[in-house]
C-alpha cells in the first residue's frame, strides 16, 4: 500500500516512524512532496526509502490504489485545498490539526470526502486509546461518580509559543492568516477530541469565552504575531439528555501561575488525571462515612504504539476496515467546529452553539 506526505518537516518525520513501525511496513511504499527541496533532502536523508517530489499534485497524478492514504504535514493554510486535492484523487486523508482554517472549509471538505467515498480523519487522535482515559471512560460507565455536573480542563504554561520558545524556525504558527490561530488551534483540537470522547456530546453551547495575547521581551517583531496565547471558556455539554459544565483553559504564554488541573466532578465522587505528559496517575475521591477517600492508580501506556504513532496506526486500520479509535468524518468535523466556536463566542461576546453533524 502507498502513503503519501504532503509536507516533510517535522511532524512528518514522526508519521514516517510510525509508518515505519506498522505490521506490514515491508510492503508500504513511502512517498513525500515538499516545496522546499532542503527540506525534502534533509527527509530523504532520514528516510531512504521515501520517493520525493516537489509538487504535491504531480505526485498524486498516478491512478488511486483502493487503501492509498495521504497524510497532510503542511501548515493549517494549506490543510482544506491539499486535503480537497488528495480525496479528489480519489484517495483517503489523514490530516493534521488543526483539520482546516475554518467552518467553511470544514464543511465543504465533509461533502467532498462524502462525495468521493473516501475517510477524512484528523491527526488530533494522539491522546485517546490511552490506558488512563480507558479508566475514566470505565469510571463513568460503571456509574462511579454518579451525575456528572463539571469538568475542569485547565492547561496554563508561561512560555510554550510554537514559532518563539517551541519550535522557533516555523514562524507561520504565529501568523493567524497560515495557522487559523494561537493556543486553541494548537492544542485545542487534542483538548477537544479528548472531552468529547469522555462526554460523546451530542450538541455543545460555548456560552462564553475569551483570549488575550500576553506580550514578552521576546515577542518576534520580524514577523506577523496575532495570534492568542491564553484562552478561556465556559462550555454547556448536551448528551443524553444531560447538561454538564466544562470549564476550559490553556495557556502556552501567561505571567500567571503555571498549573494544570484536568478532573471530572459528579455527585457521588470525582476523578482527576493528566491526560498528557505530566502525570500516569488516576485520583479517584469519593466519600466513606462522611470522609474523603482517595484512590491512586497509576496507569503508564503499556500500548505497543507510542502515542506520536497514534494518528498513522488508528487511520490505517480504519482504512483497512478494522476497529479503530480514529477521528473521522463528522466526528473531526464537530470537534473542529468547537474550536470555531469558542473563537466566535470570544470576538462576538455572545454564545455560539455546535450541533451534531449528522451522517449523510
Ligand atoms: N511540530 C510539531 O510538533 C507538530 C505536532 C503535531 C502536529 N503538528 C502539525 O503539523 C502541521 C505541520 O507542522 P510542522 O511543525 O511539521 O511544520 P514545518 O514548518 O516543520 O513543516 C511544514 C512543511 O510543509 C511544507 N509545505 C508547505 N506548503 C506545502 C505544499 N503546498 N506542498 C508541499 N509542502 C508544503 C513546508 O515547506 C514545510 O517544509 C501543522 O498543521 C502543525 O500544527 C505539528
Amino acid at each position: 500500500m502507498n502513503f503519501y506526505l504532503i509536507g516533510a518537516g517535522v511532524i512528518a518525520r514522526s508519521h514516517a516512524e510510525a509508518i515505519r513501525k506498522l505490521d506490514n511496513a515491508d510492503e508500504v511504499t513511502l512517498i513525500v512532496a515538499d516545496t522546499n527541496p532542503q527540506v525534502l533532502r534533509d527527509f530523504q536523508a532520514l528516510y531512504p526509502e521515501a520517493e520525493t517530489f516537489l509538487d504535491a499534485q504531480e505526485m498524486l497524478a498516478g491512478e488511486a490504489q483502493d487503501d492509498d492514504i495521504v497524510v497532510i504535514c503542511a501548515p493549517p493554510f494549506t490543510h482544506f485545498s491539499l486535503s480537497k486535492m488528495a480525496l479528489e484523487s480519489g484517495r483517503h486523508v489523514l490530516c493534521e490539526k488543526p483539520l482546516v482554517m475554518n467552518e467553511e472549509e470544514a464543511d465543504e471538505l465533509l461533502e467532498i470526502a462524502r462525495r468521493n467515498n473516501r475517510q477524512l480523519g484528523c491527526c488530533s487522535v494522539r491522546f485517546i486509546g490511552l490506558p488512563k482515559l480507558d479508566e475514566i471512560k470505565r469510571l463513568l460507565e460503571t456509574n462511579q461518580l454518579g451525575d456528572i455536573y463539571k469538568v475542569t480542563f485547565i492547561h496554563r504554561g508561561q512560555r510554550g509559543r510554537p514559532g518563539v520558545e517551541y519550535q522557533p524556525e516555523s514562524k507561520w504558527f504565529l501568523d493567524r492568516s497560515k495557522s487559523g490561530g494561537g493556543i486553541v488551534m494548537d492544542w485545542g483540537p487534542y483538548d477537544f477530541t479528548v472531552i468529547n470522547d469522555i462526554l460523546k456530546p451530542t450538541s455543545v453551547e460555548v456560552t462564553a469565552a475569551w483570549t488575550s495575547k500576553p506580550q514578552t521581551e521576546v515577542d518576534p517583531v520580524d514577523t506577523v504575531y496575532d495570534v492568542e496565547g491564553h484562552v478561556g471558556a465556559m462550555l454547556k455539554y448536551h448528551a443524553e439528555g444531560k447538561s454538564i459544565w466544562v470549564h476550559y483553559e490553556r495557556a502556552h504564554c501567561t505571567h500567571g501561575k503555571p498549573y494544570h488541573l484536568v478532573e471530572i466532578e459528579g455527585t457521588k465522587g470525582a476523578v482527576e488525571w493528566s491526560p498528557y505528559f505530566e502525570s500516569d496517575k488516576v485520583i479517584f475521591r469519593t466519600d466513606k462515612n462522611g470522609e474523603v477517600v482517595t484512590e491512586e492508580v497509576e496507569l503508564a501506556n503499556t500500548n505497543a504504539i507510542d502515542y506520536m504513532d497514534h494518528p498513522i496506526h488508528y487511520f490505517y486500520r480504519k482504512v483497512k476496515g478494522e476497529p479503530s479509535p480514529a477521528l473521522t468524518n463528522e466526528q473531526a468535523i464537530f470537534n473542529f467546529k468547537c474550536l470555531q466556536a469558542l473563537y466566535k463566542a470570544a470576538e462576538t461576546g455572545a454564545g455560539a452553539v455546535v450541533e451534531e453533524v449528522v451522517s449523510a
